[in-house]
């Protein structure tokens, strides 16, 4: 849709979106990454703004993407430098998106030389837990605001993609998680998605395919309709 077509039905709403996928260093040149473009994200942020948001972008590595108009950005390295600008940004917040990559695990160590080779084999690479944002975003819930989680699935012998995604819902505590299924290049680096918007009241739409900004646009319908019943 063009711009001056979508709906002003976020006039007055304060929006967190985070993006990209964060990168956790290992030396000064070297780092554990994810393939998130980020691009999913900056069209959450971009709509929103159409609809008349006021948009914080916290955006993790995002492979050249240039700033959507009007909207405000904090660049992030790692998942503990995101974890603190999403959660100064979501103070004053009526939503927050976590589209972002969050890694899962962190380099124990990083090294302040780069790592050099010898000849012997390199020790395995130790590894902690990242904090998980999302959960404390829910944790620190204030009355009334919208936390939504991303969510990128396959099936496997657990499940098929909807099976983890109502189990990831339950899990986080969110308001709203977007499903998306991926594997055969779908989601990841592609214009185009599809997928399913899960309500924590049990309510499941499909997310028919389209652009990323038609994909943003089904789900600040959703997250608007989640506010209209909490303002009702
Ligand atoms: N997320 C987060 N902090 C983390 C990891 C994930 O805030 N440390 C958020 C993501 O931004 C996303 C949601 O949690 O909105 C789901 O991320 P995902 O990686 O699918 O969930 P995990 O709980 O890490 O489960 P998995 O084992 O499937 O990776
Ligand atoms: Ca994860």
């Amino acid at each position: 849709a063009r711009p001056d077509a979508l709906p002003r039905d976020l006039v007055g709403r304060r929006v967190v979106v985070s993006a990209g996928g964060t990168r956790e260093p290992l030396d000064p040149v070297r780092f554990l990454g994810n393939r998130s473009s980020g691009r999913q994200g900056y069209a959450l942020a971009t709509v929103a703004a159409q609809r008349g948001a006021e948009v914080t972008l916290v955006a993790a590595n995002t492979s050249g993407l240039t700033a959507p108009a009007g909207v405000d950005v904090v660049s992030v390295g790692t998942a503990l430098e995101l974890r603190d600008a999403v959660h100064a940004a979501a103070k004053d917040a009526d939503i927050v998106v976590m589209a972002a990559a969050v890694a899962d695990f962190r380099p124990t160590a990083t090294v302040d030389h780069k790592i050099k080779k010898t000849d012997a084999d390199p020790d395995p690479v130790a590894l902690t837990r990242n904090p998980d944002v999302l959960v404390e975003l829910v944790r620190d819930r204030r009355p009334g605001q919208v936390v939504v989680g991303f969510a990128a699935e396959t099936g496997d012998a657990g499940g098929d993609v909807l099976t983890h995604g109502r189990a990831k819902l339950a899990r986080k505590g969110c308001d709203l998680l977007v499903l998306n299924a991926v594997g055969d290049g779908r989601a990841f680096e592609v214009e185009d998605n599809a997928g399913w918007l899960l309500a924590a009241d049990g309510s499941e739409r499909t997310i028919p395919h389209g652009s990323k900004a038609q994909f943003a646009s089904h789900v600040w319908d959703e997250v608007v309709h989640i506010l209209s019943k909490e303002a009702g």
